[in-house]
């Protein structure tokens, strides 16, 4: 066995470990970030609901374990019945269901499922703003009027949208999630690789009106996670749609991710910090979604290329199993050090439910020889 296949054999298994003893106490809930040792909790209709069925799923296709199965229907019972909490939703839905319910009809041919993922699309879709070529982000939350605001962590929505044309077989939600994928080409990507979180549009006109800060540090800025996001957020519109520009894109983004990442491979949450920030935390977060990217983006290319993305895919992780990981500790989450939103001081270096979710993710992916678990 070779040393790649040993390091990450047990770091997968250390994975089943701690996700089969934490699922005792976490049980069919919805983790957010930690705190002294322990996750708090989030409403289904959160956007971080999906990860910790998505995460039950991951570990349960490789080892049959019926109790985080159905810990894992359970979330979705919970999850799909936001759909009638309508105005509580967002575009986050991408995530809610695809890593539920979708899941579930996937590995065990539910009907119920299936229709719960195919009412999340046309949710989704309903949230297509025609004037602009952009999905609406969120509803007006705090009173904010975010009618024209599109955001960079939509691009992980969109395989909603794939999925469901293909499921339905009508190209109506691919061709949204197309047009919304190339307002982002236009109006998030920057020259030199780096995109904005948040592009703000004129709702009725569809005119641009300027980019926003968001959970970055500054609107001109590089927030690590939003990096992440777009990195593998193109390289699934590649996969579903198979345009080119989209793997264009994806490169364009993992050469500004991988160019800016400090010694041990794990970036600071802003990629554009200034020199004498007071605090500088990482965000192992972005480091586990930029990884699982990089290995799509390695089967979507030359074995040449694919070999370098790959490589560099495995060097987060390994950074990220022996510098971030709380394996031995009294600690639910998986990675330690993520930064959720510093400017607003949630979640700021604690281990948050969809940088495990991703770690799980990409370690399977790198075990598995850059296949997909199902
Ligand atoms: N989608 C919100 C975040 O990445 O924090």
């Amino acid at each position: 066995m070779n040393t790649q296949a040993n390091w990450a054999e047990k770091a997968w298994r250390q994975v089943v470990e701690k996700i089969e003893k934490t699922s005792i106490d976490i049980g069919a809930s919805f983790p957010n970030g930690s705190v002294n040792g322990r996750y708090n909790r989030s409403p289904a209709h959160d956007w971080v609901a999906g990860f910790w069925p998505g995460l039950l799923w991951l570990v349960y296709q490789e080892t049959q374990n019926e109790r985080l199965k159905d810990l894992a229907v359970q979330c979705e019972q919970q999850i799909s019945r936001t759909l009638w909490e309508f105005d509580a939703l967002h575009h986050d839905v991408g995530f809610m269901f695809g890593l539920s319910s979708i899941n579930q009809y996937k590995l065990l041919q539910d009907e119920e499922a299936k229709r719960h993922g195919l009412m999340a699309a046309s949710l989704l879709a309903g949230r297509f703003n025609p004037a602009g070529g952009f999905i609406r982000a969120w509803p007006n939350w705090g009173g904010e009027d975010h009618s024209g605001w599109a955001i960079i962590d939509c691009m992980m929505n969109l395989p909603l949208l794939y999925w469901a044309s293909k499921e339905i077989d009508d190209p109506r939600y691919r061709l949204i999630a197309e047009i919304h994928a190339d307002t982002v080409l236009r109006e998030f990507l920057r020259a030199d690789g780096s995109v904005h979180h948040i592009v703000s549009f004129d709702p009725e006109t569809g005119e641009r009106r300027g980019a926003l800060a968001g959970q970055g540090y500054a609107a001109d800025s590089a927030w690590a996670r939003g990096a992440a996001w777009a990195l593998y957020g193109f390289a699934l519109s590649h996969t579903y749609t198979g345009k080119e520009k989209y793997l264009v894109a994806a490169k364009q983004v993992a050469r500004f991710f991988l160019d800016h990442l400090p010694a041990d491979s794990v970036p600071y949450w802003d990629f554009r910090l200034p020199a004498d920030a007071e605090e500088m935390p990482r965000d192992s977060s972005a480091a586990a979604i930029a990884a699982s990217g990089l290995l799509d983006l390695a089967s979507a290319v030359s074995e040449e290329e694919g070999s370098a993305y790959r490589q560099a895919a495995e060097l987060i992780l390994r950074s990220l199993h022996e510098n971030y990981g709380a394996w031995d500790e009294d600690e639910q989450g998986l990675l330690l050090h993520a930064t959720g939103y510093f400017a607003a001081d949630i979640a700021v270096d604690a281990p948050l439910i969809y940088g495990d979710y991703y770690f799980a993710e990409a370690l399977l992916k790198l075990k598995n020889n850059g296949l997909r678990p199902w």
